[in-house]
């Protein structure tokens, strides 16, 4: 048992001024997840009659992305490949002192504390992130042939859970990353090829109409990504959005 001392970006409201707070966590162990100090830290604050701190998660295994969270200065805290909700008390040296801010970029505006408005994403997925098929009975098993490494790439494709910490990386707090991985995990697949250039025209159109930046090529994003999804899909998504531009069709 340890105490911790956290500094917490609390903010009333959307644009309402924001502040760091300094709080001790008593008794934390090293086997408590970091949100975990955060609840033990609200039923703290909640039995001082003071406001509990604001901060999304749900699944808390690494799999919603919900738990996005800048700690120490790196979204998602610093580990490699891990999510804020899979960070643990043993993963800080010991009596460091924490810092906690919500994602910073103009497409993700704060809610609450912690909390941003990560909307513009699910607007990007709307605009394109979909197949169109029949619906019916389920076809038969290996009627539509798929190779195995456009198989294999989709999958790392699609293991993108949409948390934003790659925005929230980036110096110009850019999409590129999270549209190339959505893009890619249906572009590679013959499911994905009917509608394959008009959903890459419509998923950019609206990712800038978001206000998210343009890709300068820092890779702050990949180093960031929980899933650890490759620049290479930004590369892939710049060459099917360029033959979109030229017309290309499907
Ligand atoms: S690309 Fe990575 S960092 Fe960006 S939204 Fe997807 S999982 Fe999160
Ligand atoms: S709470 Fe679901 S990924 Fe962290």
């Amino acid at each position: 048992m340890s105490d911790l001392v956290l500094h917490v970006w609390r903010q009333a409201g959307p644009g309402a001024p924001g502040r760091f707070e300094r709080y001790e966590v008593k008794d934390v162990t090293s086997d408590m997840s970091f949100l975990e100090v955060l609840d033990v830290l609200n039923e703290t604050l909640q039995a001082r009659h003071e406001e509990p701190i604001a901060f999304d998660h749900d699944c808390r295994e690494g799999i919603c992305g919900a738990c996005g969270m800048v700690i120490n200065g790196r979204p998602h805290g610093p580990r490699h490949a891990t999510t804020a909700c899979q960070l643990h008390v043993r993963h800080f040296a010991p009596g460091v002192e924490i810092w906690v801010e919500p994602w910073r970029a103009r497409a993700f505006p704060v809610i609450k504390d912690l909390v941003v408005d990560r909307g513009a994403f699910d607007r990007i997925i709307q605009a394109g992130g979909f197949v169109s098929v029949r619906t019916g009975s389920a076809p038969e098993a290996n009627v539509v042939p798929v190779p195995k490494t456009h198989a294999d790439r989709a999958m790392d494709a699609a293991a993108c859970i949409g948390c934003g910490a790659c925005v929230a990386a980036c110096p110009n707090a850019s999409a590129m990353l999270f549209v190339g991985a959505k893009v890619s995990h249906l572009g590679l697949m013959p499911q994905g090829q009917p509608e394959r250039y008009q959903r890459v025209g419509r998923m950019v159109e609206v990712m800038e109409a978001e206000g998210f930046g343009a890709c300068t090529n820092h890779g702050e994003c990949m180093a960031a990504c929980p899933k650890e999804i490759s620049i290479d899909f930004i590369a892939r998504l710049n060459r099917d959005y360029l033959r979109a531009s030229f017309g290309a069709e499907g």
